[in-house]
């Protein structure tokens, strides 16, 4: 077991990355679990440390627009419109990969995910590191993506270097993914930037469906993903949750009975975004069994809220 250091300084969170070793960083979207993509054995390690499957390929965050070239070998004219409109920000956009980058930080595939977090912590931790972060989202594979230090701390202490603490993640829900390598680009993961905005920069953009086998570009959408340990059932209305004190509701709207173990009534649809993975881990710690998760229409952010309470759904089916 390795001793966790966990520390508030990016530049001491760092000189872990230069040793070959993994560390874990807050963005605005969800907690990522860092690595140099140009030493293996480090990539290596951020496979071992969450027990990631080989075949999923990790993104690449980047503190300057130049490092894209470090990893890409193209930038496609929607990929360039993308990144001058959207980066720094909660976007990943897939291009053809660079030979140096290793296929193990790729999964194998001929392409990489890059994206530039819009957060101060990330920036300078990502300035200090000097190289291009292959990072995943820094939970045990299968468990929900963190949304705070502690949820790292929870699945990861004394399995990675080192945890730059921040502060709870702003968006609470990971970047949206496009992939860029052909002229008419492909959303292949729902995120924090909606489809609508895409599309106000380049209107042309497909969405891969979720049995589109061309959404196998996007190996992480094959497991179970984003789930708790409870069953999640989705609900149109709050009174279609039975009251229990086993069991937990969060939506927009308050059940009218009261009788559940949890209930986070949340306001919009940010705030339901910001606060469901953390949800989920609170009502495993709480040994919770069923969770009830009010729908929401999937357009702006509801997209990608309704994409990770689907899958959530799903994997106890
Ligand atoms: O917000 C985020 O994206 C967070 C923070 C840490 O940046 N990261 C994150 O990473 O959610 P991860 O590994 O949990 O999810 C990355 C997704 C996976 O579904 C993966 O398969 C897909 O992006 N992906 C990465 N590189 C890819 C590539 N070259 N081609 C297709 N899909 C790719
Ligand atoms: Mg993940």
């Amino acid at each position: 077991m390795l001793h966790t250091v966990r520390t508030t300084s990016p530049e001491e969170a760092a000189t872990f990355i230069h040793q070959g070793e993994v560390v874990a960083f807050p963005t605005e979207t969800v907690y990522g679990l860092g690595a140099d993509v140009f030493n293996a054995a480090a990539i290596q390690r951020i496979f071992e440390a969450k027990g990631r499957p080989a075949d999923n390929p990790l993104i690449v965050h980047l503190a300057t627009l130049d490092q894209i070239a470090d990893v890409a070998e193209t930038v496609t004219p929607a990929a360039a419109a993308l990144i001058q409109h959207f980066f720094p920000g909660p976007l990943t956009v897939i291009l053809p990969k660079c030979p140096d980058v290793s296929d193990r930080a790729t999964g194998g595939l001929n392409t990489v995910g890059v994206r530039m977090p819009d957060h101060p912590l990330a920036q300078a931790f990502l300035e200090a590191c000097g190289c291009p972060v292959a990072a995943p989202s820094a939970n045990r594979s299968g468990r929900p993506s963190p949304t705070s230090w502690e949820a790292v701390h929870a699945d990861l202490n004394g399995r990675i270097a080192c945890i730059l603490q921040g502060d709870r993640t702003p968006a609470g829900l990971e970047s949206t993914v496009v992939d860029c390598k052909q002229s008419v680009p492909l959303l292949l993961r729902a995120g924090v930037i909606s489809l609508e905005t895409l599309q106000s920069v380049w209107p042309d953009i497909e969405v891969a469906a979720p049995n589109d086998p061309r959404a196998h570009r996007s190996p992480g959408t094959r497991y179970r993903h984003y789930a708790p340990r409870a069953r999640v059932q989705l609900v149109a209305s709050p009174d279609e949750a039975t009251p229990h004190p086993e069991a937990a509701y969060i939506g927009r709207d308050v059940p009218s009975s009261g009788g559940f173990g949890k209930i986070l009534r949340c306001e919009t649809v940010d705030r339901y975004a910001h606060e469901l993975f953390a949800f989920f881990r609170d009502c495993d710690a709480a040994h919770l069994r069923i969770i009830y998760c009010q729908t929401v229409s999937a357009t702006g952010l509801g997209r990608a809220l309704m994409d990770r309470l689907q899958r959530a759904a799903a994997s106890h089916t």
